[in-house]
């Protein structure tokens, strides 16, 4: 398996000089916590496999704890301190947080709860497979308690694949045939890889969901989903479909406030946790895109999310909300001011004291979908009340379908950095989302992931680092991203100066690369809005009822979101902000033709006009794109086979259609605009 990717950046491979190290590796494994489903345990044989993988040398894994032999010892703080007398203080820790310590002559890995120790298994064995074995002691802690993969999977498609929605990894690891598959050894790989980035839950099915999910058949096989998820700490949640007590035929409606609705959500929640005692919650897409909600009923948006909320709270559970709603029947491009990018605030507007407190609403990044670049979404500084999540896309639908190389990581902290400056106050968005700014405990993360069958499980080797950054962002935001990613590439490939440098500068240039051949200066991606979101499609961008638009015409392009003169999506930012976007000359330049609507022969702060910025910009970008199969090419001796060809067949390809994207942006705002380009290299077709 090591060879397809299944493993991921789980290995183990070993390394030059590995042999060096075998006599001080602990050769027994304590763990103190004894249930087989504990996740101590399976940290316990997870470091007897690493080890046995990295070093060549067995451990016995044992319940018993003794002072002679040198040993990993492995549990909860809880199992630990019953030992006090042979017990040393532990720092603090909160919820899934661990201690790692190995100055002792005993290495201990203790778990603020069973999960945090599995974590601290993962974190000394990815050091040790990196070659790092010096003596460290030292705790970490989660900067969030969410930390959730949504998987978009449907039950079934068409026919009778579970297929996944904007997933490029072939079908469903969960569903076949309507139904919970069988064989779900898929399942508890992907939990494995997920705990060892400390993802802590999975919604398995599709945001669009369907009402058959609650069936007493697909709860039974939710139940068989979670068994295997539990060794490794991580828990299901599921997605629902709000209209399902009348899809179901219990009810003739669904409004929140009948009666017979709200029981049967209690009764459905109920069954659950009686299949899933650690079920972690719900998902729920609601009036959006032409799907059901709280509003077709005349309802608020909070009465709506609380129903479910309150169903989930005598068990525990999160009722994670999602804030993109809109009406995509109701927006009209000839109307100046509609605009999609308001709908969050507009929708949510005056309900931030009215959701319960196991409410969470879950915000994409940014106020439109996803796009290669887009301000952070302007919702986040409007509830402080209510506990918030970002949702992030780790399988990116408009930026490529992980065909494309595009290293994520830099993307997300420019957002999660970002300073939203609400009352005047350094508020940046990692601090909102962590509840530090507002002063809650709830928040965190939601990642798209589109995980798939595939060997490489997102459709390219490459890809996974994104999955592996959105977990280790999600534990810790202020990370690094050329450290995430060197960590990853050592662990996913090799050591070699050579490969990890080289896959450092491709990975770092691909977003800007990316973004310099599809969509540039915040104007969004260019791709085709209706058909899959794939390859080049600007004429696709305006006149569609979507609302994503660039209002292009012969002599001028961009939207304005001023509130002098647009539809004051700037206004919708704390003052501060705000006025910065309301302004063409304070707008910073990749997000000008976001907040304006302005000539194509308008001078940027670059010194370029914004059409010449475009032919450059895609130039540039392809260029890059293009030495990427040559850098890869340098690393043939030091990578199998069967992955450098498998990367190596999509950077080729992404290169040629890097030149596709520039040619037909590049000809397209030509024929539009009549401009031609200073360099002489874009011709009428
Ligand atoms: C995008 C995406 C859809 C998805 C939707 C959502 O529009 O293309 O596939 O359903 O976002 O996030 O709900």
């Amino acid at each position: 398996a090591a060879e397809t990717g299944l493993d991921g950046w789980l290995r183990y491979a070993s390394f030059p000089g590995a042999e060096d190290y075998t006599d001080q590796i602990p050769r027994t494994i304590v763990a103190l916590n004894t249930s087989e489903v504990s996740p101590v345990l399976t940290g316990a044989k997870e470091l007897e496999h690493g080890i046995a993988s990295i070093f060549g040398v067995g451990c016995d894994v044992s319940h018993e704890r003794s002072d002679d032999a040198s040993s990993i010892v492995i549990g909860s703080l809880e199992a630990y301190m019953s030992h006090a007398e042979e017990s040393i203080e532990i720092p603090e820790l909160i919820e899934d947080g661990f201690y790692l310590d190995t100055t002792g002559k005993q290495t201990l890995i203790i778990g603020k709860n069973e999960r945090g120790a599995l974590y601290g298994a993962f974190e000394y064995l990815s050091l040790l497979a990196q070659g790092n074995v010096s003596s460290i002691s030292y705790a970490s802690s989660p900067d969030v308690p969410i930390r959730w993969i949504n998987q978009w999977d449907n039950l079934r498609d068409g026919g009778t694949h579970g297929s996944v929605e904007r997933g490029y990894g072939g079908d469903s690891i969960f569903f076949w045939d309507g139904v919970v598959r069988e064989d779900l050894t898929r399942a508890a790989q992907y939990a494995r890889l997920l705990a060892s980035i400390g993802v802590n839950a999975v919604i398995v099915n599709n945001v669009n969901a369907n009402e058959t999910i609650l069936n007493s058949t697909n709860m039974d096989g939710l139940a068989r989903i979670a068994d295997v998820f539990r060794p490794y700490g991580v828990q299901l949640g599921i997605s629902l479909y709000f209209a399902s007590p009348q899809a179901l035929g219990f009810t003739n409606t669904s409004d929140p406030f009948d009666e017979q609705v709200i029981e049967f959500w209690h009764n459905v929640t109920d069954s659950l946790y009686e299949r899933i005692p650690d079920f972690a919650g719900y998902l729920v897409k609601a009036n959006s895109e032409g799907q059901p909600g709280p509003l077709t009923y005349n309802r608020t948006l909070a009465d709506g999310a609380n129903m479910f909320a309150k169903a989930l709270d005598p068990h525990g559970g999160i009722c994670m909300f999602r804030a993109f709603v809109y009406d995509h029947q109701n927006l009209n491009e000839t109307r100046w001011k509609d605009d999609r990018a308001n709908a969050a605030v507009d929708f949510f507007d005056g309900l931030d004291t009215q959701f319960m407190e196991n409410v969470v609403v879950q915000i994409k990044y940014g106020p439109i979908d996803f796009q290669v670049r887009e301000p952070v979404s302007p919702l986040f500084a409007h509830l402080p009340n209510t506990a918030t999540a970002m949702e992030l896309q780790i399988s990116p639908e408009y930026l490529g379908q992980n065909v494309h190389l595009v290293y994520l990581s830099p993307l997300w902290k420019e957002i999660l950095d970002f300073d939203l400056r609400v009352d005047e106050q350094a508020s940046p968005v990692k601090s909102i989302v962590n509840g530090q700014r507002f002063n809650k405990t709830l928040g965190g993360y939601a990642g798209v992931a589109g995980a798939g069958m595939n060997d490489t499980w997102l459709g390219s080797h490459l890809a996974m680092s994104n999955l592996y950054a959105y977990g280790r962002l999600a534990w810790n935001p202020s990370s690094d991203s050329v450290d995430i990613l060197n960590a990853w590439t050592k662990l996913t490939f090799s050591h070699e100066e050579l490969v990890v440098n080289t896959i450092a500068n491709m990975s770092m240039a691909s977003w800007p690369a990316y973004e310099g051949y599809s969509g540039n200066l915040g104007v969004q991606t260019l791709t085709d809005i209706l058909l899959g979101h794939y390859g080049p499609n600007p004429a696709s961008q305006d006149d569609n009822p979507w609302g994503q638009w660039t209002r292009a015409d012969a002599d001028t392009i961009g939207m304005d979101r001023t509130v002098k003169n647009g539809t004051a999506n700037a206004g919708q930012y704390p003052k501060e902000i705000a006025m910065m976007f309301e302004d063409v000359s304070t707008t910073p330049d990749d997000l000008i033709l976001w907040f304006h609507h302005l000539p194509y022969t308008h001078v940027l702060k670059s010194g370029e006009t914004v059409i010449q910025h475009f032919y450059d910009a895609h130039y540039n970008g392809s260029a890059t794109s293009q030495t990427f199969p040559a850098q890869w090419e340098t690393l043939k001796d030091c990578i199998d086979e069967e992955r450098y060809e498998h990367v190596m067949f999509r950077l080729v390809y992404a290169a040629g259609h890097s030149l596709v994207w520039r040619d037909s942006i590049n000809n397209f705002y030509f024929n539009k605009s009549s401009i031609a380009d200073t360099a002489d290299r874009v011709e009428n077709h």
